[in-house]
């Protein structure tokens, strides 16, 4: 078996994740995501915890058995160290450690949005640095521009809401079940995206902002249904392509702006909005009209996956960028 082998733990929000690489090929990715959250309407950050310690055994060890790998093989053992929630990081964090301490291996501290990002390299086509990624997931809405892999700047981000919690927050107030963004996105294929013109939130430079969107979807739904009860029921197609569409249009104009400015011309998609079926093809479009080449990862890398932290871990081991054992989880942690 190509070196080296690493067991990757990612548990920052509400999945429970492992996956095994050896030598960057990914051999088992296995997610179990946690139902308990669907009732409340969003995640519960004490169950998600209570979640992960139930469910990180049996997912790591089903990842072994489908890798072929045995604890011994492993060369080193890799975790999310953040961003995220400190409960859920914590489970994974200690896990890992504890495994590192036993096996006597190097333990790897891996940074969560990195790893969106070097999802790209799990499979081809892959990126060459510099490249620009637009990472949008259900906690962050990022413009990175990539240099290498282990070199990124983060040159623009969201000053209130993500992309996916704009998704998000809107279907629930369409009433769509937790969470949203799938449900508006499947939605959404049958509707007119013109139909409702919502405002852009408009930002300078590289920043985003998706608060106003929310609101004015909130206000407008509180006018028309005083009027006509039945309105969302009625208009519900329309109402998604038109609240996706307002998204795409912000995501996409600060995109264009910043791969303008800094000349560059291979554009990757990473987070579990990039799912989105919408956004896919909007940038499909605009980079076959622009002359840039885009780079989707498959889906079962976009939404939250131990693979991404794997590979990122990868690239960390040829670079000897270990952790030690006191390293602690930081739910804040910068890219
Ligand atoms: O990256 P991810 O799995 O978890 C975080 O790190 O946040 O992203 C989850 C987010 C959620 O907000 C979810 O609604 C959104 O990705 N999402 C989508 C779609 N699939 C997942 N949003 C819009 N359209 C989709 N098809
Ligand atoms: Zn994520």
């Amino acid at each position: 078996m190509r070196t080296p082998v690493i067991l990757a733990i990612e548990s920052s929000c509400d999945d429970t994740a492992a996956a095994v690489m050896a030598g960057g090929e990914i051999l088992a990715n296995v997610v179990a995501t946690q139902q308990v959250h669907e009732q409340y309407g969003g995640v519960v950050p004490e169950l998600a915890s209570r979640a992960h310690q139930q469910h990180l055994i049996p997912v790591v060890q089903e990842a072994l058995r489908r890798a072929k790998v045995a604890k011994s093989d492993l060369d080193a053992v890799a975790f999310t160290q953040g961003p995220g929630l400190l409960g859920s990081l914590l489970v994974g964090g200690m896990f890992a450690k504890t495994l590192a301490l036993a096996l006597n291996k190097p333990l790897i501290a891996v940074n969560h949005m990195r790893a969106h990002i070097l999802a790209h390299f799990i499979r081809a086509p892959r990126p060459v640095f510099p490249f620009l990624c637009l990472t949008v997931s259900g906690g962050h809405t990022q413009l990175v521009i990539v240099r290498s892999a282990l070199e990124m700047d983060v040159i623009g981000q969201t000053i209130d809401d993500a992309a996916g919690e704009a998704f998000d927050k809107t279907a629930k107030l369409l009433g769509l079940p937790y969470p949203g963004g799938p449900h508006l996105d499947k939605q959404a294929r049958q509707g007119n995206p013109t139909r409702f013109p919502f405002p852009v939130g408009a930002m300078p430079g590289y920043d985003f902002s998706f608060s106003g969107l929310k609101t004015a979807v909130m206000y407008f739904l509180r006018q028309q249904t005083a009027q006509n009860p039945a309105f969302i029921q009625e208009n519900l197609p329309d109402l998604c392509a038109s609240i996706q569409h307002t998204i795409i249009l912000t995501l996409l104009r600060q995109l264009t702006r910043a791969a303008e400015a800094n000349g560059l011309t291979q554009i990757a998609l990473a987070g579990g909005v990039a799912a989105n079926s919408g956004l896919r093809a909007a940038l499909t479009q605009l980079c076959a009209e622009k002359g840039w080449e885009v780079f989707i990862p498959d889906f079962e890398f976009c939404t939250d996956n131990a693979g991404m932290v794997a590979m990122t871990a990868h690239f960390q081991y040829e670079a000897s960028d270990f952790a030690d054992q006191l390293s602690s989880p930081d739910p804040r942690l910068k890219l």
